[in-house]
């Protein structure tokens, strides 16, 4: 392994408190990417977020240099950077872009432990985007070589991909690195603004909040999808299909198996959770819970595995209740969004208020998946940093109590869930595209799926 440049050897002097969109907190020096210094950058899952967030950033006003991918697949590697090579909108902002996002075949590294090789090329920035169960092990190795992480929401899919990122985060505080997490709601001005208002007891206590991602569906990407991403042994005729492996399908079509995604709660919803304990400035204590499949490939468990409606009952030490709707149905009524219901009125948190104080935000409203990377970008010239991994954790953590209620159907308590939940996918140090997953289809070729009443969390 490459020993470490001094670049990143970081001072731990301390800093000014930073102003505006960054949400700081054990900000320190930092020895490098001061001023105008280039960020070299990877991107570990080259997909449509990971492709977005590159974007983002590239757009951030930085000097940012791609130099290195890692993806599962080698073909989602290679169009991810022909995609950013083609953007318009980068063309338009960055001078030399082919220099940016020259990106050597030996550099594009693919399998399911390729973060490896792209995270030890000499670099200072990681952005992860990909599956939930595997950031954990991504995140950690990152912040064991030293790089600055973005990583996407949510940070893991299970009880002991939780407990891993979170011991990774103390560790990225001890080395001062910056810690940026996908929860970009808390970078838009239009929701700072309002949660601060709240903070300041515009709509008195908090004693109830309704949190809400109801949506019509998903995509799904059958065998055929997995089988034209696989690497063709030489001299196969044209023609014939390659069969992917189980882990590959499961890889590809991730959103739909349980030990990859965390189901829709944890993989979507997280977000209107995330502002809900934001806005309570706490988590809860306890969820109850209830959900299905109603319509999810017309309840076909040959095809997935994942609910399609949740409903939790959140509890908060002090009798607070969170409210959350999550689901993909179909002809349903479709919202995104959260409210906050206190003593002195009631606050929608991305910018109005009503009762005693009534406000409406009329700022310039921010686009969040942008304003994260210029936050992040800033911060970084600055040689400053910031570290939202806690709060990464423990909102995906909320986001998989929730999960464990609605299986169950129980009262599942916080403290228990997290010295006692689950380990979806054990050993996943050593998977690699031709192993077997850790959800198998049953002899009739469905996989299993949670039964109220009879799912036990912790078994
Ligand atoms: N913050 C947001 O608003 C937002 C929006 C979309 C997606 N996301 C998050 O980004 C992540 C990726 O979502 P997406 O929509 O880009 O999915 P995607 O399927 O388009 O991309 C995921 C990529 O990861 C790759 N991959 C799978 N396993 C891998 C491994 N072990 N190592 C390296 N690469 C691997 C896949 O081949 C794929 O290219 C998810 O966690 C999702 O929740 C966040």
């Amino acid at each position: 392994m490459p020993s470490e440049p001094n670049r990143r050897n970081f001072l731990k002097t301390s800093a000014a408190a930073t102003t505006g969109a960054v949400v700081a907190s054990n900000i320190a020096r930092t020895a490098h990417a001061q001023g105008s210094d280039e960020i070299r950058m990877v991107l570990v899952g080259c997909g449509g977020r990971g492709t977005g967030a590159t974007k983002n950033i590239m757009l951030a006003g930085g000097n940012v240099k791609l130099v290195a991918v890692a993806d599962a697949f080698p073909k989602k590697a290679d169009s991810c950077i022909n995609a950013l090579t083609r953007d318009r909108d980068i063309q338009d902002v960055v001078k030399d872009v082919k220099e940016k996002l020259d990106v050597p075949q030996e550099q594009r590294f693919t399998g399911l432990d390729a973060f490896k090789a792209a995270i030890d090329v000499d670099a200072d920035l990681v952005v992860i985007a990909t599956p939930p169960a595997f950031k954990p092990q991504q995140f950690e190795y990152a912040i064991s070589r030293g790089r600055h992480v973005f990583s996407e929401k949510p940070v893991a899919s299970d009880v002991a991909g939780c407990r891993r990122f979170m011991e990774a985060v103390a560790e990225s505080k001890k080395k001062n690195l910056l810690v940026g997490i996908g929860l970009q709601r808390r970078h838009e001005n239009q929701y700072k603004e309002t949660v601060q208002r709240i903070h300041d007891g515009a709509i008195g206590d908090v004693i109830a909040m309704r949190v809400y991602w109801n949506g019509q569906g998903i995509w799904w990407k059958g065998r055929d999808q997995a089988a034209a991403l696989m690497a063709r042994p030489a001299g196969l005729p044209t023609g014939l299909i390659v069969e992917p492996s189980e882990m590959a399908f499961q890889c590809n079509n991730w959103y739909h198996f349980n030990w990859l995604s965390g189901d829709q709660i944890c993989e979507q919803h997280i977000h209107n959770l995330d502002v809900g304990c934001w806005v309570k400035d706490a988590y809860p204590v306890e969820c109850n819970g209830m959900g299905g499949r109603e319509q999810r490939m017309e309840g076909d468990a040959t095809k997935s595995q994942i609910f399609d409606h949740t409903f939790c009952e959140y509890t908060f030490s002090d009798g607070t209740k969170m409210f959350s709707q999550g689901r993909h149905l179909a002809g349903s009524w479709t919202h995104v969004g959260e409210y906050a219901h206190g003593s002195k009125g009631t606050a929608d948190p991305s910018g109005s208020i009503m009762g005693a104080n009534p406000w409406n935000f009329t700022g310039q409203r921010q686009q969040g998946h942008q304003q994260e990377q210029n936050d992040l970008i800033a911060t970084l010239q600055r040689g400053e940093i910031y570290n939202e991994g806690e709060y990464g954790v423990k909102s995906t953590f909320t986001a998989i109590l929730g999960r464990e209620a609605c299986y169950s159907a129980k009262v599942i308590k916080w403290d228990e869930l997290w010295e006692k939940g689950k380990d979806l996918c054990p050993g996943i140090d050593s998977y690699t595209l031709d192993s077997d997953p850790p959800t198998m289809p049953g002899p009739d070729g469905k996989y299993p799926v949670p039964v109220p009443g009879q799912y036990d969390p912790f078994a």
